[in-house]
């Protein structure tokens, strides 16, 4: 566990906070976000590299009190799977799942089981009828899902495919086999893997709006035709002081969860751009936006986006690194305020979650 320093908890600046956070935060291990969110029947985790060699990083990926669920997000790519059609490779998400799972007692969610970008030339250029890329889908999926079996917590089957404006993405599976691709990759997962949690994933689809609706009326379609799904994805990308009002996201959470779905922040951050905001400010968005989590009973969790800024999945390509600030701990691997401010929530917690 790391050391806790009461500098930090002052310098959150608010008095209420530093009052009940520093009483938990005494003993050691207490104050541990996952351990905490644990006693809410909630999971607290974090997007997560695979094979960094900082030795504070690794220490805090597997650290279970902080971190119960991981995404090894973009690990799991057609192009690295199936570079070529009909050839898979497991090499790689091999070790990687393996690696997880024997390091930490945390549970792995993943995210893309079938992506829609970053396809290989074959997939995403081939010749393909409605009847030979439903074949290409099914095969994957069961391949893939197949192999994790028992292994996996949830799956993000699919993800980001709307567009902001609520339109359909094209890609190659919309083109060939229009919206029923997801019917098809979803039903696949299941018969793989029945116990493993299917999820769809969306990025500015956290309050209501054009993007949100279309996910919602797919989620309305799917749970009516009885097609398997068992919750929705909320990245939780969102910028200190321009947060959506918290009001019309637990509305639009709220729709959700009354289709039966349980749904979770798979990416949460929330980020400082340019010093446009506070580390207090930062701090309350983050609680505003957890807030909506533990006013839910069906969020099952938190994912955040990565534990530092130098290794997070935000940036100029995967692991690049931001221009900005947004994670809970610092460069030095100090905690920020904002952490604070998020066990003080998780203690406070008065409605149970389902996980
Ligand atoms: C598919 O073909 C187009 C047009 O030739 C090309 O621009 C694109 O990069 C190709 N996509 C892949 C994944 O190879
Ligand atoms: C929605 O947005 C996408 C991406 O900007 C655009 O290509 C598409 O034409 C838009 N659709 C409508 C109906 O406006």
């Amino acid at each position: 566990m790391l050391p806790r320093l009461s500098t930090l908890w002052l310098s959150a600046g608010t008095a209420f906070l530093a009052a009940t956070v520093d009483a938990a935060c005494t003993s050691p291990g207490l104050c541990d976000l996952n351990t905490l969110a644990y006693t809410h029947r909630r999971f607290w985790g974090t997007c997560v590299k695979f094979g960094e060699t900082n030795s504070q990083y690794h220490a805090l990926s597997v650290d279970f009190g902080e971190f119960g669920m991981l995404t090894p997000i973009n690990a799991f790519g057609v192009s690295t799977i199936q570079p070529s059609q009909g050839i898979f490779s497991f090499t790689a998400t091999d070790q990687i799942v393996n690696y997880w799972l024997g390091s930490t007692k945390a549970r792995l969610w993943i995210h893309t089981l079938l992506p829609t970008t970053g396809l290989p030339t074959w997939l995403a250029n081939g010749s393909w009828t409605q009847a030979t890329l439903t074949a290409v889908i099914q095969n994957y999926v069961t391949t893939v899902a197949g192999r994790y079996k028992g292994k996996i917590y949830a799956w993000d089957v699919i993800s980001e495919i709307f567009d902001d404006n609520g339109s359909w993405r094209p890609n190659v599976f919309y083109n060939i086999l229009g919206t029923n691709y997801v019917t098809i990759a979803l039903k696949a997962a299941r018969a793989a893997d029945p116990n493993a949690k299917l999820y769809i994933e969306e990025y500015n689809a956290e309050p209501v709006n054009a993007k949100s609706n279309a996910l919602y009326s797919l989620a309305q379609t799917l749970k009516v035709s009885g097609v398997p799904l068992d919750g929705i994805g909320f990245e939780g990308h969102v910028v200190a002081g321009q947060i959506p009002t918290i009001g019309n996201v637990m509305a639009n959470v709220g729709r959700f969860t009354s289709l039966g779905l349980d749904w979770a922040f798979t990416q949460l951050g929330v980020r400082i751009v340019n010093g446009g905001a506070s580390v207090s400010r930062q701090m309350e968005d983050y609680i505003a936006m957890l807030s909506v989590c533990l006013n839910s009973a069906r969020c099952v969790g938190v994912v955040t986006s990565g534990i530092v800024d130098t290794i997070t999945i935000e940036g100029t390509g995967v692991w690049g690194g931001p221009s900005w600030t947004e994670t809970l701990f610092d460069t030095n691997y100090n905690t920020v305020p904002a952490y604070y401010g998020i066990a003080n929530s998780l203690t406070l917690a008065t409605i149970n979650g389902n996980y």
